[in-house]
């Protein structure tokens, strides 16, 4: 039914049979239930939310630690087939497949809004500094145009989620000017009022937020595609060119961030997209703090791997063994507290799968902790459940790092966390 204000309401009928003037009638009763509608898709909307996401975590647990029994295998083999071997081109095929496939479910968990694995305080500017640097580098053709506010308030933040949107972005916007064009990339502090939330229907808190634009001069869009954008699965490209999920990925990591994302654009002109995120009261820690490299090789350090799945294992130990490592492998918990106990001594570092039946990771560093407080461990997993490895992180553990990872990822990884005091 439409209102007087030419909304349309949902409304319940309630039909009573009387008799009126002595004749059969009928007395009709109308009462609005939208707000109950409403409240009822939203209910509807998260649950659907919720169980994507528990498919989407438990998706990328299995198929990340696939790809990482895969890439470890691939690594070794590269080890000795070089680029004039028949069979090299096959192996450098075999890890774009493997990217590609941790893309996908780097893209399904940001749909899901999962996959926030480690939330800190960053700033957004070199964020975008280091990824239109990147992106710039491969795509000649386009011309970055960046404004920033210097002194941009520090976000909360998961860094490589926040990346991943930023590329969706800059990726869309170079197939929207397949003949080259503009990219203005614009940063800013702004306050939202509540007054000013509600007239744009934004269902955030008011409050300090950075803003982020991204601008492109291509194509542009009708108004029943920018309906659409945000739907999985939706895209105009071509099969086997895109799959849809760039932007709904985009909008449920900003969602799960606590932001805000928005588009606007005109056919044969262009498009705008805005970004919202919270200001963090904590001040930023900046990349620089990571990278100072004291360690340039990894000769002859001794590692503890501890993963329950063979395959994982067997690849990594092949991995970091062809960096010159010694590795001891253990299949759990239990099993990693028995070989740190008796050889402490001659482990440099452990790498500790967050994820494992009886005595998981969290557990096992606690307990590996006790033994050597001082003792060093990178964290890595295919999922983590929100906020696990910051946790993890939080009580003192000095990195993590996402399977599946190739030797160079690895070796950096590695490096950073020997060279923290
Ligand atoms: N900057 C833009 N200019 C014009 N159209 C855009 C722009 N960004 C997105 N679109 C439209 O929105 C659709 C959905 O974008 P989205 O990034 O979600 O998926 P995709 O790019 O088609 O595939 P994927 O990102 O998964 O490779 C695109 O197919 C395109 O039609
Ligand atoms: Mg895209």
């Amino acid at each position: 039914v439409v209102n007087k204000d030419g909304e349309e309401i949902w409304v319940q009928l309630s039909v009573v049979p009387v008799s009126w003037e002595g004749e059969p009638a009928a007395l009709n009763f109308l009462r609005d239930i939208t707000v109950q509608k409403r409240l009822e898709a939203q209910v509807q909307q998260s649950q659907r939310m919720e169980s994507i996401g528990t498919l989407a975590g438990g998706i990328a647990h299995d198929f990340n630690n696939l790809l990482m029994g895969i890439q470890g295998s691939a690594s070794v083999m590269l080890i000795d087939i070089k680029p004039d071997h028949a069979l090299y081109g096959n192996l450098k095929l075999i890890e774009r497949c493997i990217k590609s496939g941790a893309k996908l479910t780097q893209q399904l968990l940001g749909f899901a809004r999962r996959g926030k694995y480690v939330v800190t305080p960053c700033n957004l500017n070199e964020i975008v500094n280091r990824t239109s640097l990147i992106f710039g580098h491969t795509r000649k053709e386009i011309t970055i145009h960046i404004k920033q506010n210097k002194d941009l308030h520090p976000i909360n933040v998961d860094m490589g989620q926040i990346e991943q949107v930023l590329l969706n972005m800059y990726v869309n916007a170079w197939q929207a000017m397949p003949d080259g064009g503009d990219l203005y990339i614009e940063t800013d502090n702004v306050t939202l009022d509540a007054k000013y939330n509600e007239q744009k229907l934004y269902h955030i808190p008011p409050g300090k937020y950075i803003k982020l634009s991204v601008t492109d001069n291509g194509t542009g869009m009708d108004k029943e595609t920018v309906k659409r954008i945000f739907e999985p699965f939706f895209t105009t490209r071509h099969m086997g060119t895109g799959t849809g999920l760039g932007l709904a990925s985009a909008y449920g990591i900003i969602k799960n961030h606590n932001g805000i994302i928005n588009c606007y654009s005109e056919l044969g002109h262009g498009t705008t997209f805005n970004i919202y995120l919270p200001v963090s009261s904590s001040e930023a820690k900046t990349m620089e703090d990571k990278t100072i490299s004291k360690k340039a090789s990894l000769d002859n350090e001794t590692i503890l791997l501890v993963d329950d799945e063979e395959v994982v294992a067997q690849g990594c130990r092949q991995l970091i063994e062809s960096m010159g490592c010694n590795v001891h492998v253990a299949l759990g918990g239990e099993d990693a507290i028995k070989i740190y106990q008796e050889k402490q001594d001659k482990i440099d570092l452990v790498i500790l799968d967050m994820i494992m039946p009886n005595m998981g990771g969290g557990e096992t560093y606690d307990r590996l902790k006790e033994i050597n407080p001082e003792i060093k461990v990178l964290l890595s997993s295919g999922y983590s459940i929100r906020g696990q490895a910051t946790e993890i992180l939080d009580r003192g553990c000095n990195g993590f790092i996402q399977k599946p990872f190739n030797t160079q990822q690895l070796s950096q990884k590695i490096m950073e966390v020997l060279n923290t005091n």
